[in-house]
This record gives structure tokens, sequence and C-alpha cells, in this order.
């Protein structure tokens, strides 16, 4: 397996879905979204997004062809905060774990973010119960914040951490 990012286009719709279903049924208290109202209920959804412009997912491909680690990245159409953009989706199956799969596609999504112009700043948020904390560290990000009770689900709730990149601040 190649473990080097490439960016999905509308033709990876249906196996970023397949990723995308398994990763709100398997953590669903690391995203907002959940299987049922998701605005991506189908993969056909994906074939818009993953069209347009400062809208990308990195991910890596298993020998099958299978997406086994994603990330997106994208960018507002709003002036005011032009300089940054947003990770989301953050994921690796199970299987392929602690291999440095979810560092390489950070990585590689913030890189493509700073090659947006004028982006200097990449936002993310993250559960205080996710593993992630350690690789957005690596990669550069440093918490900003901290949200109690962000999230509830089942009767529990989740509290949230936020961080940033800033270029030329690592
Ligand atoms: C969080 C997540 C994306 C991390 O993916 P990953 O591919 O395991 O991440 P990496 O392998 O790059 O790094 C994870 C850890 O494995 C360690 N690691 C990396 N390669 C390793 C190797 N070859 N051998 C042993 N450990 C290794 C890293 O040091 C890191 O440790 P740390 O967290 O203590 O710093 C993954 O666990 C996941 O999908 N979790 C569920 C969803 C989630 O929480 N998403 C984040 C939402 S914001």
């Amino acid at each position: 397996m190649s473990a080097e990012p490439f960016k999905l286009g509308a033709g990876d719709a249906e196996r970023y879905w397949r990723l995308r279903q398994m990763m709100l049924m398997d953590t669903p208290w690391a995203f907002a979204s959940d299987p049922e109202s998701d605005n991506a209920r189908d993969s056909s959804s994906f074939i818009s997004r993953l069209s347009e412009p400062y809208n990308e997912i990195l991910a890596i491909a298993a020998d099958s062809g299978e997406l086994v680690a994603s990330a997106g990245v994208v960018r507002r159409p709003r002036k005011k905060i032009w300089h940054r953009a947003d990770i989301w989706g953050v994921y690796v199956h199970p299987e392929h774990r602690r291999r440095g799969l979810g560092f390489a596609v950070v990585k590689a999504a913030v890189y493509e973010a700073l090659g947006w112009p004028e982006v200097d700043s990449v936002c993310l948020s993250l559960s205080e119960r996710s593993d992630a904390r350690g690789v957005y560290e690596r990669v550069g990000f440093r918490q900003w914040g901290y949200e109690p009770d962000c999230l509830r689900l089942d009767g529990e709730t989740y509290d949230e951490i936020h961080m940033v990149y800033r270029a030329g601040a690592e």
C-alpha cells in the first residue's frame, strides 16, 4: 500500500461515501454529523462537492482500492475569513491505525490549504476523547480553546478542543 495521500476527484465519490459511512458509525462522538442527517446522505452529493474549488479531500487507498484514511479541507467563501481554511472528517480505518496514515493525510490537507492564495491559518476541532491530538500537534497545530459540552450523544456529553495551525509559527 502506498501511504502517499492523493486528492479525490468526482470519480471517487462512491468509495469516499463508503469510508464516510464507516467513520460516522465507528466513532459517532468524533463527528457532528450522523449517518441519517449527514448532508451527504448518498454518494451523489460528493460528486459536486469534490468538483468545487477550495474543497478537497486528501485520502490514502489500500491495495484493494478502498479508501482507508481521509482528511477534508475547505475554505468558506467569505472575504473576512479568506485567510483561513478548516479541516474536517479526519479518519483512519481501524485496521490501518498507528502507521502514520493520520499524520500523512492531515499534513497533506494543511499543505494543500497553504497553497491557496492568502491562506495562512488552518483550524480544526476534535473531541477530547479522540486519539488525534498527538497527530495534530506533530503537524504543528496548537490548542486555543476548550469547549465543554460541545456534542451530546445518547445521553452523554463530549467536550471539544479547538486548535489552529499558523504558517510560520511552528
Ligand atoms: C485519530 C486517528 C485519525 C489517528 O490516525 P492514525 O493513522 O492512527 O494516526 P498516526 O498513526 O499518524 O498517529 C497516531 C499515533 O500512532 C503513533 N504511531 C504512528 N506510527 C506508528 C508506528 N509505526 N508504530 C507505532 N506507533 C505509531 C503516533 O506516534 C501517534 O501516537 P500519539 O497519538 O501518541 O502521538 C485515528 O485514530 C482515527 O481515525 N480515530 C477515530 C476518528 C477520530 O478520532 N478522528 C479525529 C476527529 S477530529
